[in-house]
């Protein structure tokens, strides 16, 4: 099966991109052989999204989230690969989790691989899993403090111990740098706990030190080290200092902590629990900063659902995250339409760079030989966000309401367009007179 792509906007200008089954066969100006022609002008092509953070839940958790929901919202939102992190009950911190998972799994639409949860006492099973060199295993997590439903790491020499079996397995470190010690202490001192304090309560203290302690671990084992969702402004100025003498050190951006400041909580109350919490308009900006000179490497969903039941709870009882697979690209978008950075700029912080730092192959970028995997998005397009319409079982956002430019119309997996979802498995886009001729 061979589909030409016509007239799309790549990083590299106007090109027609043919897809001979699960692979990108041609990339240029003439009109090769196809069996299939999509008329694509007027739209931006890009790899597909590589998310390297996303709770999936299923299996106990599967009233918040499964496989096949996750990974539906992902292609709605042009995620072709997930990275599923271990949080999950059962967990992926031992090998009958990540194979319950590997089972579970089978139903995603799209790529996908797993993080192994490193806990204090989990090193020995890591490690006989590690030994089997899976394919499948993308990063080891490690949480620094509780959040929804995670093991803590705290002890030091542990920490160190975790970093040293990454380093000896070439595998790398992500980290949720929130540090318990630090949180405990400003939980004490805040007595109204309530939503608008969160900032406050998971003080900006806690996930600064979180982030030191784990630069200077990076530096003396040497391991590869991924800071998940960063923050606060001065946890860039520390990764930015790092990333000079240290090449081993990425970091991710949340579209969350990117658009959205804590004043936001007096609309969206609990919808907006997340940690870490939603900081200042200071911190957007630095951040924005961080993604025009690069020292992001990622964009990062931390898509994180919770039923909307539990969402309602009270905010000491409702639990932290939302989902974010549908929203990620169009609320970045502006990054590109904005000028804040280049086209190639923006597919390299969704795409590009977390194929390499994860060591996907052949994925992440457009070009010959590599999976077909692509998002198409019509870059004018005005629409609202409306959770009702999400694919992802958790149908609420910090997001809701939000206008916004630029909408993913086709989705592209190992060569297979599924946007719009039907029955079958070849899909036609046929909207705005846009049409297949076969
Ligand atoms: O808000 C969050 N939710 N932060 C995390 O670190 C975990 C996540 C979850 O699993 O719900
Ligand atoms: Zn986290
Ligand atoms: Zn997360």
């Amino acid at each position: 099966m061979k589909t030409l792509l016509q007239n799309c906007q790549t990083p590299d200008g106007i090109k027609n991109i043919l897809i001979e089954d699960e692979l990108i066969a041609y990339i240029g100006s003439q009109t090769p052989d196809h069996d299939e022609l999509l008329d694509c002008k007027g739209l931006v092509i890009l790899p597909g999204m590589i998310d390297p953070h996303v709770h999936v839940r299923d299996l106990e958790k599967a009233y918040k989230e499964t496989w096949e929901t996750a990974s539906k919202a992902a292609i709605a939102g042009g995620i072709t690969t997930i990275m599923d992190m271990p949080n999950n009950k059962p967990a992926t911190t031992n090998l009958a989790g990540l194979r319950a998972k590997r089972k579970a799994a089978k139903k995603s639409l799209g790529n996908y691989k797993f993080h192994l949860g490193a806990t204090e006492n989990n090193l020995e099973e890591l490690r006989e899993i590690l030994q089997e060199n899976p394919e499948d295993v993308a990063g080891i997590k490690v949480f620094l403090a509780g959040s929804s439903s995670n093991e803590v790491v705290q002890n030091p020499e542990k920490l160190k111990a975790i970093f040293k079996l990454a380093k000896e397995f070439d595998k790398i470190v992500l980290i949720h740098s929130e540090m318990q010690s630090v949180l405990d202490k400003w939980q004490k001192q805040i007595p109204e706990q309530s939503i608008e304090f969160h900032n406050i309560i998971r003080n900006r203290e806690a996930a600064i030190a979180g982030t030191k302690l784990v630069l200077n671990l990076a530096e003396i084992t040497g391991a590869k080290l991924y800071i998940c969702h960063v923050s606060t402004r001065e946890e860039i100025e520390l990764i930015r200092k790092a990333k000079r003498t240290n090449k081993n050190i990425f970091c991710e951006v949340t579209p969350h902590h990117l658009v959205l400041d804590e004043t936001i909580l007096q609309k969206v109350g609990n919808f907006g629990k997340v940690n870490p919490p939603l900081r200042t308009k200071e911190d957007n900006a630095a951040l924005l900063e961080a993604i025009k000179d690069g020292t992001f490497d990622c964009l990062g969903t931390d898509h994180a659902p919770h039923s909307l039941e539990e969402k309602k709870q009270d905010y000491s009882k409702t639990p932290s995250g939302f989902p974010g697979l549908e929203t990620a690209i169009p609320m970045t978008y502006f990054l590109v339409k904005e000028n804040h950075i280049s086209l190639e700029e923006y597919s390299k912080l969704i795409s590009g760079n977390a194929a390499k730092i994860f060591g996907l192959e052949k994925r992440g970028k457009i070009k010959i030989g590599n999976f077909a995997d692509l998002v198409l998005i019509d870059p004018n397009k005005e629409w609202k966000i409306n959770s009702k319409k999400f694919h992802s079982k958790a149908k609420y956002s910090p997001f809701e309401g939000r206008e916004v430019r630029g909408k993913v119309v086709m989705c592209f997996v190992n060569g297979k367009n599924l946007l719009p979802f039907r029955r079958g498995d070849v899909r036609h886009w046929t909207d705005r007179g846009v049409r297949s001729d076969t």
